[in-house]
C-alpha cells in the first residue's frame, strides 16, 4: 500500500547508504540519496521525498543543523524526518532532535526491521492526517457552495421584487416567492442538520421522548417524498405492521430518521427502481449483543446503486459518501446518516446495513419498543 513513497536517506558514508538504498527498496519504496546536508536541502526541495532519513554526525553542515534548514524552508517545512543518532545513550542528542523537529530517532547500527517500522508508522500518520485535512477542506468548500447557492436565489428574487418587477404580476410574484421560500427552507434544513450533528456529537441532544405511533410517522414522511419519488419514476410502497406498539420516543427526531433513509434511497435509485418501507415488531434474545426484549424495526430496501462493502462501515461518518453516489444528481453533505445513526444511538437502538453493489441497499433501524427506559 505505501508503494512508490519516496524516502530521501542522508549519510556522508556511502556503504551506509547503499545498505539503506537496498533495505528501503526491497520494502518498495522509491529511494533518493544525499551525501551531506547541503545535498540533503537541495534533494529534499527538487524531489519532494514523502520521508528523510537524516544521519546527525557528518562533517560540515551536521544533521541538526540539516534539520533546522528543513525546517525553515516553506518547501520542506512538513517532510517527517527520522534522525539516525550514533550513540543509544546520547539523550541529549536525541532531545536536541525532538526539539529541532525531528519525529522519530533511530540509532546506528540500525536494526533493519524497527527502522521499517518506524518508517511505515510514521507514513501511515502522514497519510491519514492528509485525508482529514482533504476531507475538511472539501466540506468546507461545499458548504460554502450549498450555503451561497441558495442564498443567491433568495437574494434574486427580493431584488426583483424590490425594483418593482412583480408590481404588474402577482402571479408571478407569487411563483417566484414561494421558489425562494423552498430554498430558504433547504437552507435552513441544512443548516439544522449541522447543528444536529455538532450537538449529537457533543452528546447534548435532548430527547423529547411521548408515546409515537412510528406506523403513523412512517406514513407521514413517505407522504411528504412521495413527490420526489413520482418525479423520479420510483415506486414508493410501504408496508405497515398494523399491531405496532406504541413506542416511547422523540417523534420529530425518529421523522428525521425516516426522512433521511427514504431520502437517500430515492436519491440513490435510479428510474423505474423501487423503495420499499416497511414497520414490524422484532424481539431479541441473546443473539444480538446489546439488544433484548422488544423493538420495533423500520426497514428502507431500495434497488438502487448500493454500497461496496468496504465503504458500508465508513457511511455513518460526517461528510462520508461512497464512490458509488459520485453519479447521483442530487448532491449531499453527507451529514444524514450520522444523524441517523446519533438518533438511533440515543434512543438505545442500532442501525443494521446490507447492500450489494448495483443491486441495492437495506436500512434496518430497530428502537426499543419501551423509549429504553
Ligand atoms: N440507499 C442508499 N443507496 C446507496 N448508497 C447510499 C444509500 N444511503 C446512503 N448511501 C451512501 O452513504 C453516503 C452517506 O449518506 P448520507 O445520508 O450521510 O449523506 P448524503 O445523502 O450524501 O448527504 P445528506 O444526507 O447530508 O444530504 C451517501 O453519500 C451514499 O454514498
Ligand atoms: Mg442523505
Amino acid at each position: 500500500m505505501d508503494e512508490h513513497q519516496k524516502i530521501l536517506a542522508v549519510d556522508d558514508a556511502p556503504d551506509n547508504l547503499v545498505l539503506l538504498d537496498r533495505l528501503l527498496r526491497r520494502q518498495g519504496f522509491d529511494v533518493a540519496k544525499a551525501l551531506s546536508g547541503k545535498e540533503c536541502l537541495a534533494k529534499s526541495a527538487s524531489e519532494h521525498p514523502d520521508l528523510i532519513i537524516l544521519d546527525v554526525a557528518m562533517p560540515e553542515m551536521n544533521g541538526f543543523e540539516t534539520l533546522k534548514h528543513l525546517r525553515g524552508n516553506e518547501i520542506t517545512k512538513d517532510i517527517p524526518v527520522i534522525i539516525l543518532t550514533a550513540n543509544s545513550k546520547d539523550a541529549k542528542s536525541i532531545e536536541e532532535g525532538f526539539s529541532l523537529g525531528a519525529d522519530e530517532y533511530l540509532t546506528k547500527p540500525i536494526d533493519q526491521d524497527e527502522l521499517i517500522a518506524r518508517v511505515r508508522s510514521i507514513l501511515r500518520v502522514v497519510k491519514a492526517e492528509h485525508e482529514i485535512e482533504q476531507l475538511k477542506a472539501d466540506f468546507q468548500s461545499m458548504l460554502v457552495h450549498d450555503l451561497r447557492s441558495p442564498l443567491s436565489v433568495i437574494i434574486g428574487v427580493l431584488e426583483l421584487g424590490a425594483a418593482g418587477e412583480f408590481d404588474e404580476n402577482p402571479a408571478e410574484m407569487k411563483e417566484f416567492l414561494n421558489s425562494a421560500l423552498d430554498t430558504s427552507q433547504k437552507m435552513l434544513g441544512l443548516i439544522n442538520d449541522i447543528l444536529d450533528v455538532a450537538k449529537l456529537e457533543a452528546g447534548k441532544l435532548q430527547l423529547n421522548k411521548q408515546p409515537n405511533d412510528v406506523n403513523v410517522i412512517v406514513a407521514g414522511a413517505v407522504a411528504r417524498l412521495k413527490v420526489i419519488a413520482r418525479e423520479k419514476g420510483i415506486t414508493l410502497k410501504i408496508e405497515q405492521d398494523q399491531d405496532l406498539p406504541i413506542c416511547e420516543c422523540d417523534g420529530g427526531k425518529i421523522d428525521q430518521v425516516v426522512t433521511n433513509l427514504v431520502g437517500n434511497a430515492l436519491k440513490f435509485t435510479p428510474k423505474d427502481g423501487q423503495v420499499t418501507v416497511r414497520t414490524s415488531t422484532k424481539t431479541y434474545g441473546e443473539e444480538a449483543p446489546g439488544l433484548k426484549g422488544q423493538y420495533i424495526a423500520l426497514e428502507v430496501a431500495d434497488t438502487g446503486v448500493g454500497i461496496s462493502q468496504d465503504e458500508v462501515p465508513l457511511i455513518f461518518d460526517r461528510y462520508r459518501q461512497a464512490k458509488s453516489a459520485k453519479g447521483s444528481a442530487q448532491k449531499g453533505t453527507g451529514l444524514g446518516l450520522t444523524i441517523v445513526k446519533r438518533v438511533t444511538e440515543a434512543h438505545g437502538g442500532r442501525v443494521f446495513v446490507e447492500s450489494a453493489l448495483g443491486k441495492g441497499t437495506k436500512f434496518t433501524v430497530v428502537i426499543p419498543a419501551g423509549g429504553n427506559d
